[in-house]
């Protein structure tokens, strides 16, 4: 039963946008709210899980009996996670972190001057691919696509390349989905080959799918 199956696991959950500085007053960023991994990092631990959400800045309350930890840049994510990598029997990567950052933050704020203002940017790491990499057989991976092109084929080589369990695909044009709102459009994507195409539901609902059938790769 589900409610046995997270009794007492180690749950890892990342969320919300990263922040990533040009200078000590401005920063890149995107529109992702955190909803989706706070409502994942909040139906795990009432299912009695240990729950460890790693967030980067939002307006989001932290749900009850979770462990909040704070970050700004990916960088920082990523040393947050690491921490648990070794411990934790699920990793879920919902957090938007930025593919890249500024490769050298200036320190002040930049003065305005020329008319054409160039940043240079730099990969940030793969939290999730680093997880997935790394992890023993027993623990379970599980990451968000987002896809502009090519939806399914794009989640199943993230799937394989980041070695997930799980990828949720996140519908990029249907109303009701993605960035903000309260609900959302998803299909699920087992390492084992099987879709499942959610309908519009609430991201706690989604959520509480996303686990029950995570549930079943602990073994
Ligand atoms: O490759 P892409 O960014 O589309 O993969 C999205 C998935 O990988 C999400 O689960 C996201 O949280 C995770 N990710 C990550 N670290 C990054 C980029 C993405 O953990 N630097």
């Amino acid at each position: 039963e589900l409610c046995r199956a997270f009794d007492g696991k180690n749950v890892v959950v990342t969320a919300g946008a990263t922040r990533e500085k040009i200078d000590d007053v401005r920063f890149i960023s995107n529109y992702s709210s955190g909803k989706m991994g706070f409502a994942l990092a909040a139906s795990a631990a009432k299912l009695g899980a240990k729950v460890t959400l790693i967030t980067g800045k939002t307006a989001l309350q932290t749900p009850q009996g979770v462990q909040r930890i704070d970050v700004e840049s990916a960088r920082e994510m990523l040393v947050a996670a690491e921490a648990f990598f070794t411990a934790c029997d699920m990793f879920i990567a919902a957090a938007a972190v930025a593919d890249y950052r500024p490769a050298s933050p200036h320190e002040g704020k930049i003065k305005k001057s020329e008319n054409v203002f160039e940043i240079q940017l730099v990969k940030n790491p793969d939290i999730l691919q680093l997880f997935g990499t790394q992890k023993s057989s027993k623990q379970v991976a599980i990451g968000f696509a987002l896809e502009a092109q090519n939806p399914m084929e794009n989640a199943k080589e993230k799937l394989a390349k980041k070695n997930l369990d799980l990828i949720v695909l996140n519908s990029a044009s249907e109303p009701g989905a993605g960035f903000e709102v309260d609900t959302n459009v998803v299909t699920l994507i087992g390492k084992d080959g099987t879709l499942e195409k959610l309908p519009l539901m609430s991201k706690l609902e989604v959520a509480k799918v996303i686990l029950k059938k995570s549930s079943f790769f602990f073994g």
